[in-house]
């Protein structure tokens, strides 16, 4: 609240001033220590932003909260980036500070500066209405490149364009030295090696996926080609110190070792697909540009998972019909951490966490071995049927309690809006957070634009199909000419080659289903539009266009996959 207050009332001095900071700020952004070769400026974006302070406001405040300072790159400056008035010409001379003068400059009531290869930049404005909230004014009176080296996303032009509006002067030659010297540590630099073959949406936060022609190549996805999907450096764990603590529970604050976790509790293996709630962005980013990562269809895979039920853990803690009267939802705590300390969390119902048939792990094993480093070695949850966003990872803490978690990614990430919701209206409270994701399906061969012999006489598609809280996908129908005619694919629920497994109990298909289907090749056809959509056990269906589920936040989209091919 008192956050909040504050925020008003920078924001409303913001409002004022603004006229007078783009007469003092049409000075160009840096480049490097000499200070002046950029020679790009913004002058008159202020209306863009801080037009309609109402909804708007709502937004920078929600930002307050926000994690992470990825929600910068996005909406709110994304028009202002497009409007910006780009020219070359040669900067006014501006003074010349010590670090010293700069770092008396460390608070609101003092104001905030910054240094950004070797300028200066006068942020206090700035602070209220940063959307990462005012974790900015950790890099008060310092440099911002260990803050940017962390959150990567800022090393964007239109990020790049806004500092230049608040620049101030220029660092002193040798402060500008020592600060290049004390270059500081890449918090990636630990990250794991990956393999060539993922595709990278973003290197810092680490960010693949697996390409489509590999998807379907096996029916268990190999762990190195796994999407990745992590929002922060990946923590490094030494296994013989970790500790994960258990909150909520008569017992009080429990805490348990690795071995702990091996050694008192049966071990349970799930077989289960694990899906982001932006695969296939990309084609909601076709209709209109949305906020996020662009994941094609690849932000999906299927793996084995073994380590305790996490029912069996609170029974043991003293999980029962108390605790239960009253609680309502578990709280999972990842450790990796922002700059703040914050730590990655999301929480599931209570229902799921301790239902029998729910199968939630606490899982120390991916595919037979221990979890690789990416996907949150050496604990992490595993909650079939439900988006990936609550599989947290490096897991810390549970919280058994009458809340759900109160992270960015539970309260102001993860929901889902009406097509017509923007960012000047959205509220992110009028939203369920994600859990049990929608039936799903996409080809995954041939690929887009590619090109189908017309002599072979057929045409094999082969695509992945799945949903969300344990429905089984009981059918995937296939069209070669966009939706007119349509054929049925065959399923398969197990490894490539071998027979069908066993169908899954009622109620609880946690794995995906592969299909596969040669048609004939339409007589004297030049261009194909393939397309699957899945059918599932509650008899859900795929929506044939992307329009009517387009959110702002590309979220659950689970239109029709369309494939354009051509023959020759
Ligand atoms: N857990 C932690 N601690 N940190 C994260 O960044 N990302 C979440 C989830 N758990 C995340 C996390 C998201 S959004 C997804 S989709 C899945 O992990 C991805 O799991 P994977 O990287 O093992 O595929």
């Amino acid at each position: 609240m008192q956050n909040l207050k504050r925020c008003r009332d920078l924001a409303g001095f913001f409002l004022r001033a603004h006229s007078a900071q783009q007469l003092r700020n049409s000075t160009p952004l840096a480049s490097g220590c000499s200070g002046l070769l950029s020679l790009r400026w913004t002058s008159h974006q202020g209306q863009d932003y801080y037009g309609s302070r109402g909804p708007r406001f709502r937004y920078i405040v929600t930002g307050l909260v926000a994690g992470t300072g990825v929600v910068l790159a996005y909406g709110l400056h994304q028009s202002k980036g497009e409007q910006a008035a780009t020219s070359v010409t040669r900067a006014p001379s501006l003074p010349v500070y010590t670090q010293e003068e700069v770092t008396k400059h460390s608070s609101i009531d003092n104001g905030v500066w910054v240094t950004y290869k070797g300028s200066v930049y006068d942020i206090t404005e700035f602070v209220a209405i940063h959307p990462g909230g005012d974790k900015i004014l950790l890099a008060a009176g310092g440099a911002l490149e260990p803050f940017w080296a962390l959150y990567a996303v800022h090393g964007q032009d239109h990020v790049l364009d806004i500092l230049s509006e608040y620049k101030v002067g220029i660092l002193q030659p040798e402060d500008c030295k020592k600060q290049e010297m004390a270059n500081p540590a890449d918090p990636y630099s630990t990250d794991p090696p990956r393999h060539p073959a993922l595709v990278v949406n973003s290197s810092k936060p680490f960010n693949g996926e697996t390409p489509p022609s590999l998807l379907t190549d096996s029916y268990i996805t190999p762990s190195a080609l796994f999407f990745k999907r992590n929002h922060l450096p990946v923590p490094q764990v030494d296994p013989a110190k970790y500790k994960l603590q258990l909150e909520g529970l008569p017992e009080g604050t429990v805490s348990l070792t690795l071995d702990d976790l091996k050694s008192r509790f049966p071990k349970h293996t799930v077989t289960a697909t694990l899906q982001c709630a932006g695969n296939r962005r990309s084609d909601m980013n076709k209709i209109k540009q949305v906020k996020g990562l662009n994941w094609g269809v690849g932000a999906i895979g299927n793996a084995t998972w073994s380590g305790a039920r996490l029912r069996d853990v609170l029974s043991f803690y003293g999980f029962g019909p108390e605790v239960a009267a009253k609680a309502r939802h578990v709280q999972f705590e990842g450790l990796d951490q922002d700059t703040t300390g914050t730590p990655y969390a999301a929480s599931i119902p209570l229902s799921k966490a301790v239902s029998e048939e729910g199968d939630v792990l606490l899982a120390y094993e991916m595919n037979g071995e221990d979890l690789p480093a990416d996907h949150g070695y050496p604990v992490r949850v595993v909650v079939p049927g439900i988006v990936g966003a609550r599989n947290v990872k490096w897991l810390g803490k549970i919280v058994v309690s009458e809340e759900e978690s109160k992270s960015h990614w539970q309260q102001n990430d993860y929901k889902g809006f009406s097509p017509g919701t923007d960012w000047d209206t959205v509220d992110f409270k009028s939203a369920p957070a994600i859990q049990e994701l929608p039936v799903q399906s996409a080809i995954t061969w041939p690929e887009e634009g590619s090109t189908v012999d017309h002599s072979m006489k057929e045409v094999t598609l082969k695509g992945y199909a799945w949903s969300g809280g344990g429905r089984e996908v009981v059918r995937v129908d296939v069209s070669l000419d966009g939706g007119k005619t349509w054929h049925v694919a065959e399923l398969q629920n197990s490894e490539t080659g071998q027979k069908p497994g066993p169908p899954p109990p009622p109620g609880r298909a946690w794995a995906w289903k592969l299909w596969e289907i040669t048609i004939p090749l339409p007589e004297g056809a030049q261009e194909l539009e393939l397309v699957c959509k899945a059918v599932d056990s509650s008899y859900n269906s795929q929506p044939d266009t992307v329009s009517p589920i387009w959110n702002l936040r590309g979220v659950l989209s689970t239109a029709w996959h369309r494939v354009k091919v051509k023959v020759e």
